[in-house]
């Protein structure tokens, strides 16, 4: 039974709660200025999840929380926009942007004005609604006059705010605001990896990736895949008034929507041209994708005055950049194994330069992607960087062929181990059958250490490949015999490094099961099915004993999925390293329950070191009553444990009068 003193203080704290993620969210995402680390944001958001899973009458829709959860759609719905989403016209030199000044200046005869000029941004246009501050309805652009309602889908984008902020002034009683979802490079680099290696199509540029993601009818894929949003244009505003595109702007960011940092005025044409040159020298650096830029007359009402023709406003221009392709030739093309054992082939190329960065590399993704570019050793090939990833290989110019290019296939054994390839039916794939594959070994060992994984400091992949080359590593579980003593015996290590690597294994060894989940590389098993079945199952021993039915049951994960993590588990191989893995001790949390228990809300700091206790066990010991564990000295904090030799902490706490006990008074108040 749940007394209703314990959901009044749920209330108020999850209340407390909210209003922290939200700060925090507008710090992260609108100011880029985050004041917490990530492990702290998900602390809050975590003991959030507990409360409104523990009290779910408790829910509100713009809570934070409430970015997905919204069950899979039969198809989408359609949405009229209330005034047309307009396209722009284009300029591809500056000769062609003088002409559209001139043509602004001869319509507004000798009015004086000034432009913004903004990136235009590679997604997908949206449009949002906000009806007393409250998102309720996000759409795609479609035909300008309808689009589809991606509502539920724009909700999962973790840089639109379910709710604008009060502190930004007065909240418009309804507000349309207009934009662009987009995924940034980094998160385009790694999805395409992991369908990569899964075997499933990649996407050929983020635009694709974010239309793609926006598109999928479960919010749950979407929510999965990382995506972003910048504001800049209104619909329908009622009760908000701006004289100008630049004041609309900053009432945006006051209300918590994001909005392009790279946003100029600009008073001549001369000016904005400039201002194209240096955002063009600067676009590889963004990690976002731009392909040019927009050139806005900046008062509304003189924008209100030149109108629009053929959907396109006068008061506007698209003054693009080069695209980011060039043309070179097919030295040779060489096949790459990863950690699925998935065979890649990728074209060697005359180095050249695409869009400032020497390329001289692409990825062919696979025999099918070949044959259908019909790409042969020799040729002459347009090739096209997509964010920061291998570039790839747009077209083939047929007419330089000379008649001595040469065709390729994917070979019949493994280039590494010189075992047969197979290739499944329904796949694009060609696989290497030997899981001892030294090429598997190196990637898998690669991905059970990475950052979304186990998280090992310093076992990168130059280090794993050395290690398996020099035998020391045959599975993910030999990682834990590695010895000081060997590794410094190698290449590359001294006896400081060895030292250090020793010790981040050893802090790695405390995990959670979701990661630990992850980072067994099962196919079709990303960070994402991992956290799912991380949350229905209480421990690895109880996934392995699942049963195939009982898998597909699981909504998140269709019957490819189930089968491959089935198998996965039952292979005598798997089961042994994974044995290993937890016998040489691997530990993980199981989810937490929520514990509204006496040291609810509180927070903790441990300096020195203490008697009785590891700080793993204090850590422990504090959340299982409920309360939380801080790694800085703030005003949140409410406890401060000194043990032997404490640190700076204990001389903070003391200037800003936090109460400090020492290892009995801790020990007293967590009995
Ligand atoms: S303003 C009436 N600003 O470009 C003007 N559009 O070709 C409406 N776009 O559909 C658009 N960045 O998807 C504007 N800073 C920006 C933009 C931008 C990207 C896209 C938008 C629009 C397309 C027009």
């Amino acid at each position: 039974m749940i007394d209703l003193a314990d959901k009044k203080k749920a209330a108020k704290e999850a209340a407390g709660l909210r209003d922290k993620i939200r700060h925090h969210n507008y710090r992260y995402h609108v100011l880029d200025s985050p004041e917490i680390s990530d492990k702290e944001y998900d602390r809050l958001m975590r003991r959030l999840e507990e409360i409104e899973q523990l009290f779910p009458e408790l829910v509100t829709p713009d809570s934070p929380t409430q970015k997905v959860g919204a069950p899979p759609l039969e198809e989408f719905g359609s949405v009229t926009h209330s005034l047309p989403m307009l396209s722009l016209q284009n300029a591809f030199n500056s000769d062609e942007v003088v002409l559209f000044d001139g043509r602004v200046k001869k319509l507004l005869g000798d009015k004086e004005f000034e432009y913004v000029a903004e990136p235009k941004i590679d997604g997908l246009a949206m449009e949002a609604v906000y009806r007393d501050g409250v998102f309720v309805q996000g759409s795609t652009r479609g035909d300008g006059v309808t689009g589809e309602d991606i509502t539920e889908n724009l909700r999962t984008v973790r840089s639109l705010p379910l709710r604008l902020r009060k502190a930004g002034g007065k909240i418009p009683s309804l507000l349309e605001v207009r934009g662009e979802v987009y995924m940034a490079k980094r998160d385009f680099a790694e999805l395409n990896m992991r369908r990569e290696e899964e075997g499933e199509q990649v996407f050929a540029n983020p635009r694709n990736a974010a239309a793609g993601s926006m598109r999928q009818l479960d919010p749950r894929v979407t929510a999965s895949r990382n995506l972003d949003v910048f504001l800049y244009a209104a619909g329908t505003a009622e009760g908000a008034a701006f004289e100008t595109h630049s004041d609309m702007l900053e009432a945006f960011k006051a209300w918590g929507l994001r909005v392009n940092p790279e946003t100029r005025i600009c008073s001549t044409i001369d000016e904005a041209v400039t201002f194209h040159e240096s955002l063009e020298t600067k676009r590889k650096k963004l990690d976002y994708e731009i392909d040019g830029i927009v050139l806005k007359v900046n008062s509304l009402a003189l924008q209100r005055e030149l109108g629009e023709i053929s959907r396109s406003p006068r008061w506007a221009i698209a003054y693009k950049f080069e695209p980011e392709q060039a043309i070179t030739l097919v030295k040779d093309i060489i096949v790459q194994v990863g950690r699925t054992g998935a065979l890649t082939p990728v074209a060697i190329m005359d180095p050249v330069n695409v869009g400032g960065v020497e390329v001289e590399r692409a990825t062919l993704h696979n025999q099918d992607e070949i044959d259908r570019k019909d790409v042969r050793l020799g040729d002459t090939v347009v090739v096209q960087r997509a964010g920061d990833v291998i570039p790839e290989i747009v077209e083939v110019l047929k007419e330089k062929r000379t008649g001595r290019e040469k065709k390729f296939t994917i070979p019949e054994r493994c280039p590494v181990c010189g075992s047969d390839v197979h290739r499944a039916p329904d796949e694009a794939v060609s696989r290497c059958s030997n899981m001892s594959c030294p090429a598997i070994v190196k990637r898998t060992i690669s991905h059970f250490a990475s950052k979304g994984a186990m998280d090992i400091d310093g076992l990168g992949w130059r280090i794993v490949d050395q290690l398996v080359d020099e035998g020391l590593l045959k599975t993910v579980a030999d990682i834990y015999t590695l010895r000081q003593e060997d590794l410094v015996k190698m290449e590359r290590f001294a006896e400081r490094s060895a030292a250090n690597l020793i010790r981040s294994i050893e802090d790695g060894k405390k995990t959670s099961l979701s990661r630990l989940v992850y980072a067994l590389g099962i196919r079709h098993v990303g960070v994402h099915v991992a956290r799912v079945l991380a949350e229905r199952f209480p421990s690895l021993e109880d996934i392995e004993r699942a049963g195939l039915e009982e898998l597909i049951e699981i909504k998140e994960i269709g019957p490819i999925v189930a089968e491959s993590i089935y198998t996965f588990l039952r292979q005598d191989r798997n089961a042994q390293v994974i044995e290993q893995v937890l016998a040489r001790g691997v530990t993980y949390e199981k989810a937490a329950p929520l514990g509204l228990g006496p040291l609810t809300g509180k927070v903790f700091v441990f300096t020195g070191t203490m008697k009785s206790l590891k700080r793993s066990e204090a850590k422990k010991m504090v959340e299982a009553l409920g309360g939380r564990v801080a790694s800085g000295v703030s005003s949140k904090v409410d406890y401060v444990v000194a043990g032997a030799d404490p640190g700076s902490k204990l001389a903070e706490a003391g200037k800003i009068g936090i109460e400090i006990i020492n290892e009995e008074a801790f020990k007293k108040i967590t009995s």
